[in-house]
């Protein structure tokens, strides 16, 4: 089954909501059905945002309205953007156009699998043990992931040992779509807490950190789900590499650094409160940034379908792009 797909005029997309306890299919004929599936991150991950927009602006017939308040439903990953306005520029063959974009989306993210578990067996062969953050697999694309891509990518060569996979709070990422993942690819892990991630790391048990991101700004800074920052300090502080695995499409060069892309606050109650029972006291605030900045000098690699970027080159080569 693919994370998101176009069936009969309409899209069919996994609910992210559901999982692992049921593999429920959405089948989306609005915009507005779309917006709301994608603000409750039913349809999630930045390459798979990307898509969403694309196959909504064929949903809505090219409308321009409908399209800017699509493009609005999440803030962070550019991917949503960047697929609702290539379709845009395509009003003579919408269909067609969203079409390229969702299939590219498994072309392009194979590609950068390879590349990245190229650079990984160059740098830290023969056998990897990886730390990872957040949902990038195939949930998070339409059928093969971005850093879980190179996670099977390795896997496929024999040089994959072990995943540790952060759960992801507030929202479970990790250990509810992660762990699925790798429980069907068949790929050894453990789960372990979020603040556990830098002790992970400190303790040797892993010799790469691989992560998404939902936008590489210009200069290289990388903008991934919130808790990515302090693995890239503790692997920095550990001597390992912090790789960076995304399409092109998450490299925005019209956003010269991390502080300047626009980071999604959610709701407070997904701190405040667990399985809707409040938790912490009813006078008590949260701030929920739903993303973090990793700044460039702390990225060792970016490897996308088309380049690998080490940090100091990633400015002026994202630049070219
Ligand atoms: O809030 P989410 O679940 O959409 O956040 C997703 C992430 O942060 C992923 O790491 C990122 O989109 C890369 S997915 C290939």
């Amino acid at each position: 089954v693919r994370t998101i797909d176009w069936q009969d005029g309409h899209i069919v997309a996994i609910d992210q909501t559901r999982l692992p306890a049921e593999l429920a299919v959405l089948h989306i004929h609005t915009v507005d059905e779309l917006i709301d599936a994608i603000k409750r991150l039913a349809i999630r991950g930045a390459p798979a945002l990307g898509v969403a927009g694309a196959l909504g602006v064929a949903l809505a017939g090219g409308n321009r309205e409908l399209a800017q308040r699509l493009k609005a439903a999440r803030p962070t990953a550019v991917n949503l953007a960047w697929g609702v306005d290539r379709v845009l520029s395509r009003p003579d063959a919408l269909v067609a156009e969203a079409l390229s974009v969702l299939g590219e989306d498994v072309t392009v993210n194979r590609a950068l699998s390879q590349r990245g578990a190229d650079w990984l067996l160059d740098r830290i062969g023969p056998r990897v043990d990886v730390q990872t953050h957040c949902n990038a697999g195939a949930l998070a694309c339409v059928e093969w992931g971005t850093a879980l891509g190179v996670l099977r990518a390795l896997q496929e060569r024999g040089a994959l040992s072990h995943v540790y996979v952060d759960e992801t709070r507030p929202l479970l990422q990790g250990s509810r779509l992660t762990a699925w993942e790798l429980t069907q690819l068949g790929i050894p892990h453990t789960l372990v807490a979020d603040s556990a991630g830098a002790s992970v790391i400190a303790r040797g048990l892993v010799n790469a950190v691989v992560v998404g991101a939902d936008r590489v700004a210009a200069n290289g800074d990388v903008v991934n789900k919130i808790g990515t920052y302090p693995l890239a300090l503790a692997a920095r502080r550990a001597g390992i590499p912090f790789v960076v695995a995304a399409p092109e499409s998450t490299v925005d060069v019209a956003t010269p650094t991390g502080a300047d892309v626009p980071i999604e606050i959610r709701d407070e109650a997904e701190l405040t409160h667990l399985a809707g029972t409040r938790i912490s006291p009813k006078e008590t605030r949260a701030l929920n940034y739903a993303f973090d900045v990793t700044p460039a000098e702390l990225v060792t690699v970016i490897v996308t379908e088309r380049r690998t970027l080490a940090p100091d080159a990633a400015a002026p080569a994202a630049t070219r792009a």
